[in-house]
């Protein structure tokens, strides 16, 4: 049996011992924390919907009216009137003939692709994937040829070599831990080239890029192209849960073959309810303002020498490269009120620790700046993530 201990020790000597944090309240801009008001740069909650006063009404209504929990998976007895109308909205929002709601994202990802790929067939995955993506292509028992990130010159030479049996290719819309924007267009071209299926996950698209904040296959034109769109509710639409659209007789197929569909509880009524009314609340000057701040923040970092990498997006990382120095920065900065979690490997590949800020459209305009400033500042002091300033 596996010492448990030894490996806990063995996370803590190579620096990626995890532990929780504790948030008390809801998430807004600012957060309490450990008894403080600290400046929240690490939420999924982009356009600030969480906490709306809307959304939560929402949450509690469905609550009184429909219960606290669906009781049942959906194929048993636990399909609701606010599942529906959500999947039909969720559908037309997006431009799909159809959409079904899953527990949540990670769910939605080994699902969709775990039904859509399977042994003797090859699944094709961008490198920097989200983990969910990852383990549905292990569960889908496929091949899986990872290709190197955004590469179409490495991805059509796995296509050819998989003479045929190229059955999907995966990739996120926008990328979770570097904030830039997948070649959706080439890729799509591969896809139909090569007799494959292509799936892009929203989760970090959906309410904060394309037109408004329909997504990055939007943004590209691609909707309805695109074979299955997947997104979770649990990021820009402030709830929790997950979707994905398709053609009907796709989203059918799933209906009856994904597996955390079938063989889990439905999402509860008042998450559903949360995420119809946040849907709702995602205007074009929402998703504005989220990317003028995304756009003010960058700035804001680079004329403090700091590189924000491939960042397109509200996702804005700033790579350290060590696991050590990338939690010591994090450390430091929440010392003086800024809450920006250090992200390690397995989360990105070894070497490539960072710093992963999310702006959100309810952040002021000050609060980045001064933010910032202290990034900075602290980067400098500790002689890391500053090359500008380390190599005076
Ligand atoms: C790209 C991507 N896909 C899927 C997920 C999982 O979504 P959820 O949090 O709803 O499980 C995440 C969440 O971190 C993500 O970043």
């Amino acid at each position: 049996m596996t010492d448990v201990a030894e490996r806990l020790e063995e996370l803590r000597d190579r620096g990626l011992y995890r532990r929780l944090r504790l948030v008390d309240g809801p998430q807004g801009p600012q957060v309490q924390l450990g008894g403080r008001q600290v400046l929240l740069l690490c939420s999924n909650n982009y356009l600030g919907l969480a906490d709306h006063p809307r959304v939560r009404e929402a949450a509690a209504a469905a609550a009184m009216r429909w219960g606290a929990g669906a009781g049942a998976s959906r194929l048993i007895s636990g399909n609701m009137e606010p599942h529906r109308q959500l999947e039909s909205r969720l559908a037309r929002f997006k431009g799909y003939a159809a959409a079904l709601l899953f527990g949540s994202g990670y769910l939605a990802n080994t699902g969709v692709i775990a039904a859509l790929a399977g042994a003797g067939e090859v699944v094709f995955s961008d490198e920097l994937n989200h983990a969910s993506i990852v383990d549905g292509c292990r569960l889908s028992r496929a091949e899986t040829f990872v290709y190197r990130h955004g590469d179409l010159e490495h991805l059509a030479w796995g296509l050819r070599e998989a003479g045929g049996r190229g059955s999907l290719i995966v990739s996120d819309g926008v990328f979770s831990m570097d904030g830039d924007i997948a070649p959706l267009p080439q890729l799509l071209e591969l896809a139909r080239g090569h007799g494959c299926r292509l799936l892009v996950d929203e989760a970090h698209g959906t309410g904060a890029v394309g037109p408004g904040g329909r997504g990055a296959v939007a943004a590209a034109g691609l909707s309805g192209e695109v074979d299955v769109v997947v997104g979770t509710l649990g990021k820009a639409l402030g709830s929790y849960g997950a979707y994905a659209c398709a053609s009907a007789e796709t989203i059918d197929y799933l209906v009856n073959s994904a597996r955390p569909f079938i063989f889990s509880t439905a999402p509860p009524p008042p998450s559903v309810a949360a995420a119809a009314a946040a849907l709702e609340l995602v205007s074009p000057d929402r998703v504005e303002r989220l990317r003028a701040n995304a756009a003010l923040f960058r700035a804001a970092l680079g004329a403090e020498g700091l590189d924000a990498g491939r960042s397109q997006t509200q996702i804005v990382p700033i790579e350290v490269g060590a696991a050590e120095p990338a939690m010591e920065l994090c450390e430091r900065l929440l010392e003086q009120g800024v809450f920006a979690q250090g992200i390690r490997p397995p989360t990105v590949p070894e070497g490539s620790s960072r710093l992963r800020f999310t702006v959100m459209a309810s952040h002021r305009a000050d609060e980045l700046e001064n933010a910032a400033k202290l990034v900075g500042q602290t980067a400098r002091e500790l002689g890391v993530a500053a090359p500008q300033a380390t190599a005076a």
